[in-house]
């Protein structure tokens, strides 16, 4: 097995004031190539420090993120870049899609970034664009197109630079149940392909549809294994709303 992703004893510590936040706290976790993994957790859980580690976007106040096996607090700027274009593919909840891009160029984009030359971006843009379903969209704006298709187009642009991992940050948080069913079955199909997949939800309908599960709680993993098992979807939450105590009742 290739391991793609390691956190060795991650943590992510803020001080505000008085206090020390631990947006992420002694994390340590692996992911193999080909794996499909959502991270789930509630608000304020750590999800997005999380994916902003894995993405390269900030490093952690200790511990150390490998990514393919690279030391990334060891990296200068350009080395960042390059391993970031060359790893991962970014899927967001907003599919920032740059609006005065057709739907072709879009998807050039981070080839272009990686010197791919003209021809063979229109190429594999081309190609990619036909995987997600939109080969006849290329020339439309995203203005132009629904938010699910705008999603395959990001899809489709995460995909171009056959990335080691795909990336995907609340990617159905736009959309409706049916669309979100479209785009989760795509994740899908990418792994099944082989893509190694990392997911991040606050959802626990959503994240079922990766084979792990790591949830975090308070910045610390408190679940890490199959979607299969009952254990990855309990959480600890407190009740939304306390039931309100019958007048007259025995006192608690
Ligand atoms: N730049 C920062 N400065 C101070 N505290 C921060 C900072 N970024 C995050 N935190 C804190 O760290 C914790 C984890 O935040 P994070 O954004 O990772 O949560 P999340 O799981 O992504 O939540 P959500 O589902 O609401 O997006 C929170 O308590 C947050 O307030
Ligand atoms: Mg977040």
């Amino acid at each position: 097995m290739e391991e793609l992703i390691r956190f060795d004893h991650v943590s992510k510590h803020y001080q505000m004031g008085d206090t020390l936040v631990k947006a992420a706290d002694d994390i340590s976790l692996t992911v193999e190539r080909g794996e499909f993994v959502a991270i789930v957790g509630k608000s304020g859980s750590g999800k997005s420090t999380c994916m902003n580690i894995i993405g390269c976007l900030d490093v952690p106040t200790s511990g150390e993120y490998y990514l393919g096996g690279q030391a990334v607090s060891q990296m200068n700027k350009n080395k960042l870049a390059e391993i970031r274009n060359r790893m991962l593919g970014f899927i967001f909840q907003q599919y920032n899609l740059l609006p005065k891009l057709s739907v072709l160029e879009n998807v050039e984009v981070p080839l272009m970034y990686a010197g791919m030359d003209r021809i063979a971006r229109r190429r594999r843009a081309l190609e990619v664009l036909e995987t997600v379903g939109l080969a006849d969209k290329t020339r439309n704006l995203p203005s132009q197109l629904s938010g699910g298709q705008q999603q395959r187009v990001s899809i489709a642009r995460a995909l171009a630079g056959s990335p080691a991992v795909i990336l995907a940050d609340e990617p159905t948080g736009a959309l409706d149940s049916r669309t979100s069913r479209e785009v989760l079955e795509m994740l899908q199909d990418l792994h099944d392909q082989g893509n190694t997949v990392v997911l991040i939800t606050h959802d626990n309908s959503i994240a079922v549809t990766a084979e792990r599960i790591v949830r975090l709680e308070d910045g610390r993993v408190v679940y890490d294994g199959s979607s299969d098992d009952p254990a990855a979807v309990v959480t600890h939450d407190e009740p939304l709303v306390r039931r309100s105590r019958r007048k007259g009742g025995t006192p608690a």
